[in-house]
């Protein structure tokens, strides 16, 4: 198949030669190991990089004229709040592409609809409250202390540290400001949930592949300090190191928890309308409930990180998990109108 990667990039301006020059130095990239595994697969594969002009993406698409789209693209304008906006625009101009639709990607970056929707599905998730600023501050007394302060619509644990764990409504407000000021959009109060904390990735469109889960574990942090995934715990390797914060397989989970970390993970990835791959994070409480934190229509797919690696234990190598991907959206796509 002719097969477009298409990818945000600080490089806009390079052409095909220049990527895998760079992947050739070793540059560990999603796009480029994605692209490499389908040329592997024996497709024509094109690198498409683009970074602030749609005209890019338009007339190398036009150019190319792919079968399929691949689309790793996590931002538009160096902003993730666009990611959205790039699988639209592909929709708009009649491409297939891999990976969950705009809906998707638009519905569950925004940590409130999300849980609005789970909430009707009858998935459990956090009580929360939005505040939005401008607005007079107000705590909701159905939404009680310990809650955790987060942006509204950025991932990868963007504005989560210890602080944002707060006990009373003095330190509530203080976070929910500093939200406002340093990341420019709401906060998001949400209950913590105390617990276990998973992520499953799940491989399938009509039947779900479920991946064997994985867990992090958060090692020797203090008694003081919260088990949570905080930016520091998720990318600051020392820090890790010093606490002995590691991710692995979850070991330990008995078939009846297998069971409705299932049916919970599944009807949300269903319910936030995700397609082809995604990955649920959820808290698993000390007496067996499931809490959806949040679902991610995109996550990382490179080659020796969790999500490959946990496709990798399901029967999957990293060539057969990039090809059930191009094989999912296509089918996918002959049964659409
Ligand atoms: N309501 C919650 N209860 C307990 N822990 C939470 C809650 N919300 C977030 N966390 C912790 O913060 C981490 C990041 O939150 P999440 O909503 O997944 O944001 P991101 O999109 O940045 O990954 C979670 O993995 C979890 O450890
Ligand atoms: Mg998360």
């Amino acid at each position: 198949m002719r097969i477009a990667v298409v990818f945000d990039t600080i490089h806009p301006e390079w052409d095909e030669a220049d990527f895998w020059r760079e992947f050739d130095a070793g540059v560990e990239e999603a796009e480029y190991e994605v692209a490499d595994a389908l040329r592997r697969n024996g497709h024509d594969v094109r690198l498409v990089g683009i970074r602030d002009d749609i005209r890019v993406l338009v007339d190398r698409l036009a150019a190319f004229e792919p079968e399929l789209v691949f689309n790793c693209c996590e931002s538009f304008r160096g902003n993730a709040h666009y990611e959205y906006a790039v699988a639209a625009l592909l929709e708009a101009h009649g491409y297939r592409h891999t990976g969950s639709p705009a809906t998707a990607l638009l519905v569950a970056r925004n940590k409130s609809m999300s849980k609005k929707i789970l909430r009707f599905h009858g998935i459990r998730v956090p009580e929360f409250a939005v505040f939005h600023a401008g607005e007079q501050f107000l705590r909701p007394s159905a939404v009680r202390h310990p809650l955790i302060v987060k942006p509204l619509l950025e991932d990868a644990s963007v504005g989560i540290a210890q602080a944002s764990v707060v006990t009373d409504d003095t330190s509530l407000e203080e976070r929910v400001r500093f939200i406002h000021e340093k990341y420019n959009q709401a906060a998001i109060a949400e209950e913590l949930i105390e617990g276990r904390e998973l992520y499953v990735g799940f491989i399938g469109n009509d039947e779900l592949l479920m991946l064997p889960p994985i867990e992090m574990h958060f090692g020797r942090l203090s008694k003081t300090e919260r088990r949570i995934a905080t930016w520091k715990a998720k990318w600051d390797m020392e820090y890790r190191e010093r606490h002995k914060i590691r991710t692995g397989f979850a070991r330990r989970l008995a078939p009846e928890i297998l069971a409705r970390l299932r049916w919970t993970c599944e009807t949300a990835y269903h319910a936030l309308w995700l397609e082809d791959y995604g990955r649920m994070d959820v808290r698993l409480t000390h007496d067996g409930e499931v809490y959806v934190i949040e679902a991610n229509p995109n996550p990382f797919i490179s080659y020796g990180h969790e999500f490959a690696n946990a496709a990798e234990k399901a029967g999957l190598k990293y060539r057969d998990f990039i090809e059930r991907i191009v094989q999912l959206a296509t089918t996918r796509h002959e049964h659409e109108p």
